[in-house]
């Protein structure tokens, strides 16, 4: 059965173990899964994520930068998700176009309504089934980031506190305007709370596409 399920968040919200998680959940039901991720995916995304995430690259206009993020993404919706999903197999994905609206929009003051449009060229009009937004207290987010891996500390994490809270409230914002989409959690409890929820919602979504 093919499903489109986006993971969303700030930060060391989570997002790497809970796809992990839910791959092998779903997996071990018999399903095929594909996961992917944001920017990159394809070689000619990973191109342009060294080209966004390169910390020498201080000059990159705010306009450009959302256009790198679109081409990345249409090389992935039509060299990975599409096919997958053709295929009958659960996607699951590391970011997606709702990045573009929070970080670039919410976040930098793009306006809204052109990323959206961009964003609907970009992925021909591929909507997931699901959106899961991991939610964290962007203090606490960081700090679990930082602790991580250093060396992911990259030219897109080093922003003021201020751009992640602008980011934090876009997402709440989108996940409000489509809750039928959007799955929000509370991020701070454990992963396997976390977890439980994601997969209580996907196993509702799956049941209901079976009954379609
Ligand atoms: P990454 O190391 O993948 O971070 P994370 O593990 O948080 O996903 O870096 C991706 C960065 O790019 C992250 O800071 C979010 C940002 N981003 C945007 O600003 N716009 C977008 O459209 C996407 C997909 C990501």
């Amino acid at each position: 059965m093919s499903l489109f399920i986006t993971f969303e968040g700030p930060e060391g919200s989570g997002k790497t173990t809970q796809i992990r998680l839910l791959a092998d959940l779903l997996a071990g039901e018999g399903l095929a899964i594909t996961t992917t991720r944001e920017p990159g995916g394809t070689r000619i995304g990973n191109a342009v994520r060294a080209l966004l995430l390169d910390p020498e690259h201080t000059e990159m206009s705010l306009r450009a930068e959302a256009l790198l993020f679109q081409a990345a993404r249409a090389q992935l919706v039509d060299e990975v998700i599409r096919p997958a999903l053709v295929a009958g197999a659960v996607v699951l994905c590391d970011r997606y176009a709702d990045s573009t609206l929070a970080y670039q929009g919410y976040g930098h003051g793009q306006e809204l309504e052109p990323l959206r449009q961009l964003g609907a060229y970009a992925t021909g009009g591929l909507l997931p089934n699901l959106t899961v937004y991991l939610d964290i207290d962007v203090q606490a987010g960081l700090a679990r980031k930082r602790a991580g891996a250093a060396e992911e500390w990259n030219r897109m994490e080093n922003k003021a506190i201020a751009f992640h809270q602008r980011v934090r409230e876009g997402y709440l914002r989108l996940a409000a305007g489509d809750l039928a989409r959007w799955l929000v959690v509370d991020a701070s409890q454990t992963a396997a709370t976390i977890h439980a929820a994601v997969a209580a919602r996907v196993s509702t979504l799956l049941r209901t596409m079976a009954g379609d």
